[in-house]
């Protein structure tokens, strides 16, 4: 007990966001700590891992307290000679806004914003219809295929890199920096492998500057040269660099968290043939379906924070400058907040306060098209192959970063 009455943070000295048992199902060790514990300390990362919906709502609330910079740190050391490589490319640990802090946050985020209003984003139905059919024409109904291979990567990648005007001939290169960035970022990397993430990285960051250097007298309607056009106008409120910067973060976040989500989603309904078949015979689910898959098996189930003053949470004394892993899946598990947690409900309802996509000032600018590609491609999906089922047997696999979470595989025949 601390003088003040405050508890000091209960440890779990073995828990490993990044271990194999950890990665294979992250609900069992959910399950497996006590209820009672709504913070804890992870000595093998250094992170005070937070569980409950309130204290995770409560951190989003409070950006003054909870700064954003640990959002992207680095979650294991950075090696000496990849700060170094990173730093001659123009690049540092907090490279872009979901890890900045107001007043920096908001030059950035206000001209983003406009591009992601639910009425803009609407207008991009027909667009996402469109990918989905070309995607979908191109899969042999008679033979099993891999979704994530064949929809649930292309489809969210094919939309963010067309919507900001990336040409075709770059975007395999591109997914590669962003599997690269995710890795160095979010994963557990040796130094070897940190100093390859970062060439990859300063390579990434290079492309984009480049990009944006011959986007200003070649404009088009794509969102890069609105900004463009904003920089034209009044250079000192967004500047070339910053309008790189948003590209970085849309490149990124644009992609595998909507990858991920759509996957996650198509294997919960498929492993239960009786959920599939219940969506693809009534279309009114499917709303239902992204919302309970957002709450049950987010595809971004750990954000971070960094405490900017000692603080009192769940009971338990953080110190200034202690490091938090929000754990957003856990958050959806949270029966305060969610009757029957552990039920998959396509019925549920007050989906709307889950917090898979943040809160306050970092809210997800994405959430509205991301949530909007999962409804359009399972509708495609169930309308094409409405006796859909997983190929059995198969053992499902997923990237070794605390993050971002869904298959990267998931076979299926189609009836
Ligand atoms: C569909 C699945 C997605 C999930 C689960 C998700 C989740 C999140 C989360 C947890 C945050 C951090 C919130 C915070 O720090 O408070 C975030 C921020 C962000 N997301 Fe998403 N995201 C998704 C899709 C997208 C898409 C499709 C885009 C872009 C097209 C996007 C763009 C962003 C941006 C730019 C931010 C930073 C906002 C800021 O710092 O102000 N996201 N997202």
């Amino acid at each position: 007990m601390a003088p003040n009455g405050d508890a000091i943070c209960p440890m779990h000295a073995d828990f490993d966001p990044l271990s194999p048992t950890f990665l294979a199902d992250p609900f069992a060790v959910l399950a497996s700590l006590p209820r009672d514990v709504p913070v804890f300390y992870a000595p093998l990362i250094g992170y005070y891992v937070v569980t409950r919906y309130a204290d995770i709502e409560a951190i989003f609330l409070d950006h003054e307290t909870y700064s954003a910079a640990a959002a992207q740190l680095p979650l294991v050391p950075v090696a000496q000679e990849a700060a170094q490589i990173l730093s001659a490319g123009g690049t540092t640990a907090q490279p872009s806004m979901v890890s900045l802090d107001p007043p920096a946050h908001t030059r950035l985020r206000s001209p983003t914003a406009r591009a992601f209003t639910p009425q803009r984003v609407a207008r991009m139905a027909p667009r996402i219809r469109a990918i989905l059919d070309q995607l979908l024409d191109a899969i042999d109904p008679a033979a099993p295929f891999d979704l994530v291979d064949r929809l649930t990567f292309p489809l969210p990648a094919t939309v963010i890199f067309s919507f900001l005007g990336l040409p075709e001939r770059d975007w395999q290169q591109l997914k590669q920096w962003c599997g690269h960035r995710a890795s160095f970022t979010f994963g557990r990397p040796t130094p070897a492998e940190q100093m390859h993430h970062a060439e990859n990285m300063t390579a990434y960051r290079g492309y984009l500057r480049t990009f944006v250097a011959r986007r200003q007298s070649t404009r088009d309607d794509t969102f890069t040269s609105a900004l463009l056009e904003i920089h034209a106008k009044e250079p000192e409120a967004l500047t070339q660099e910053e309008i790189a910067s948003i590209l970085y973060s849309l490149t990124f976040a644009g992609h595998e968290t909507t990858n991920y989500l759509i996957g996650n989603m198509l294997r919960r309904l498929l492993e239960e043939p009786a959920r599939w078949d219940a969506v693809a015979g009534d279309p009114a689910l499917i709303g239902g379906a992204v919302d309970e898959t957002l709450r049950y098996d987010t595809s971004v189930p750990m954000w971070r924070r960094v405490a900017q003053r000692s603080v009192t949470l769940g009971g338990v004394e953080l110190p200034k400058g202690a490091k938090l892993l929000l754990w957003l899946a856990a958050s959806g598990r949270d029966a305060a907040a969610f009757p029957e947690p552990e039920i998959f409900d396509l019925r549920r309802t007050g989906m709307s306060k889950t917090l898979s996509f943040g809160k306050g000032i970092h809210y997800c600018l994405g959430a509205a098209l991301g949530k909007l590609e999962a409804q359009l491609a399972l509708e495609a999906l169930t309308l094409r192959f409405p006796r859909l089922r997983l190929v059995e047997g198969q053992a499902l696999e997923f990237h070794p970063n605390v993050s971002f979470r869904g298959p990267q595989a998931l076979w299926v025949r189609p009836a």
